[in-house]
């Protein structure tokens, strides 16, 4: 199976159908950002699904007030959560829950659904709006929906790499 195609494929989406998106597929991609590799398999992360308007004003607020987020009928919120490793480490908390979020994107490309992980926070902002503690980190948030737009691809940099 070549996943390739659905990696290079996925593109953030920044405007929605206004079509729902199920609590099955939800759970689908939730259970894929679920097998995400993490260090010592602590699978440091927690994840929260935002369904009411009033949370995702809230949370699009302090997300910079993008307001195109709103379009999305669903937001995933990843987050990391340090009491799963219980040695403090923070950024050992904030790669592994990238993992899982971006095991997530994939999954939901994978589905015919679109997303776009976002981050215009502080944690100091978005940390309150979701009643989370010093343990937890805002990791991503990620709006999910169908796609209302065809986004050209994104250019990256020349591919190089050393071999030693
Ligand atoms: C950590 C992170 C934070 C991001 N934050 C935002 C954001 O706040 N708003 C936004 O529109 N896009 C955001 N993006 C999406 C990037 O702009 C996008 O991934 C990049 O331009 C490449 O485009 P592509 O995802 O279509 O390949 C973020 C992506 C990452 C990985």
């Amino acid at each position: 199976m070549d996943i390739l195609p659905e990696i290079q494929n996925r593109r953030s989406v920044r405007k929605y159908q206004q079509k729902d998106v199920s609590d099955e597929q939800i759970e689908l991609l939730l259970k894929a950002a679920s097998l995400a590799p993490s260090g010592s398999n602590k699978q440091p992360w927690d994840f929260i699904v935002v369904r009411s308007a009033e949370m995702k004003e809230k949370i699009c607020m302090a997300d910079h007030n993008q307001k195109w987020m709103l379009t999305a009928p669903v937001f995933i919120v990843c987050v990391g959560n340090e009491t799963y490793r219980g040695d403090g480490d923070m950024e050992r908390v904030i790669r592994d829950s990238s993992i899982a979020a971006t095991t997530l994107l994939f999954q939901a490309e994978h589905m015919g659904l679109s997303a776009c992980w976002t981050g215009w926070f502080t944690q100091d902002e978005m940390k309150p709006v979701l009643n989370l503690s010093e343990n937890h980190y805002v990791t991503a948030v990620i709006t999910i929906g169908y796609s209302d737009t065809k986004p050209a691809a994104v250019k990256r940099r020349e591919l190089k790499y050393k071999v030693i």
